[in-house]
């Protein structure tokens, strides 16, 4: 088959992901073999390009992102029928979804319905999932207490899920934040009570709407440089939930007021172990949300074609910091 691969860890620069002629992939049993249709890009997903290489002979194959259609069903699997549209995610120890097939765990899969479009639905897993348990944690609900959420990077792929999430399945107050005219506007399209500016000082526009303290802070980028905001922001015994951590953090700000670091890896329940089927039931919900216009799919661009050069122009973007909604590359019709 088909597959945008590479092999050696490489900067946007030196772009090296090339169309390869691939082996088959070789499904476990819990596996479902899936026809790609669309997938969903993810600045993640352009930071492994950069940082991780083949073995010596092999090659990387990136996407955890998907919709498509079941091409064949492991002996293990129940709940999926050859046929059957879906979208997921997958392993990210395992080859991803930049191809013409992928092998995925089942139970990270949902089905979509007929009336919802590929590139839709390749939107929504990435940023459903963890938006989901970086909010509600294992728990399908938000910590006790939480009334008022601040979701930095309002307007990503992530933050725009937070926000849909936060205001259709919690009557909490939430507050995103976006720095461009129309980042505000989608921030605000995805249901934001109010929208401040992340470049600007957070605790001051918050102060001047009238809101001495936020209970939870959702940060998906720049958390680093956020850091003392954030402590600022958050009343005693709040919660930081951050998808962005990398390198070392100076967290004895947080002691001050008993704060709570509430990390999260969207791979984790596959790779460490957990609750895995818990991400099926999950993309499931949303599934059942857009159908009942809850939620809506947060594609912005589409590009068309599984070639190196739609790749490349998806890493740009990716890359870029600025990405309003989701980017997503028609694989298929
Ligand atoms: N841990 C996990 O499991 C997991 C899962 C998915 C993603 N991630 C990571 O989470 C991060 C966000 O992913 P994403 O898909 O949401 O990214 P994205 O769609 O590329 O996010 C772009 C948004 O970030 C905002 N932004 C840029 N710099 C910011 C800053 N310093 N402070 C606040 N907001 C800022 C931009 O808003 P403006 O244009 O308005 O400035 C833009 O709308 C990435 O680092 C990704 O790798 C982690």
């Amino acid at each position: 088959m088909k597959a945008l691969a590479y092999e050696k860890a490489h900067t946007l620069d030196a772009f090296a992901i090339t169309l390869a002629d691939v082996a088959e992939p070789r499904p476990r049993d819990g596996d479902l073999l899936v026809e790609i249709r669309a997938i969903g890009i993810n600045p993640g997903e352009a930071a492994i390009r950069r940082t991780r290489s083949a073995e010596p002979g092999g090659r990387v194959i990136l996407g955890w992102e998907f919709a498509g259609v079941v091409a064949a069903v492991g002996p293990a699997v129940t709940g999926f029928a050859v046929g059957d549209r879906v979208m997921g995610t997958g392993d990210v120890t395992r080859d991803g979804s930049w191809a013409e097939r992928v092998a995925v765990d089942h139970r990270v899969v949902a089905r979509i319905p007929d009336g919802l479009a590929f590139t839709d639905a390749a939107s929504l897993p990435i940023g459903v999932l963890t938006a989901w348990e970086s909010l509600f944690r294992d728990q399908d609900a938000l910590p006790a207490g939480v009334g008022r959420v601040l979701v930095l990077g309002g307007a990503g792929g992530v933050g725009s899920m937070a926000t849909q999430l936060l205001k259709t399945t919690t009557p909490a107050f939430v507050i995103s934040t976006a720095s461009r005219p129309e980042s505000r506007k989608w921030a605000t399209a995805m249901g934001a009570d109010l929208v401040v500016d992340h470049r600007g000082d957070l605790a001051g526009q918050l102060r001047a709407a009238g809101i001495d303290h936020v209970d939870l802070v959702f940060s998906t980028a720049g958390t680093s440089g956020h850091l003392g905001a954030i402590v600022e922001v958050l009343r005693p015994f709040g919660h930081l939930a951050a998808i962005d951590l990398t390198g070392s953090f100076d967290l004895e700000a947080f002691t001050a007021k008993s704060l709570s670091l509430h990390s999260e890896m969207v791979f984790s329940k596959l790779v460490a172990g957990g609750d895995v089927a818990s991400q099926g039931r999950i993309l499931a919900r949303a599934v059942d949300d857009v159908v009942a216009g809850r939620l809506r799919p947060i594609v912005t661009t589409t590009l068309e074609g599984l070639t190196a050069e739609t790749m490349k122009a998806a890493h740009v973007l990716a890359e870029s910091g600025r990405t309003i909604g989701k980017t997503v590359i028609q694989v298929a019709a």
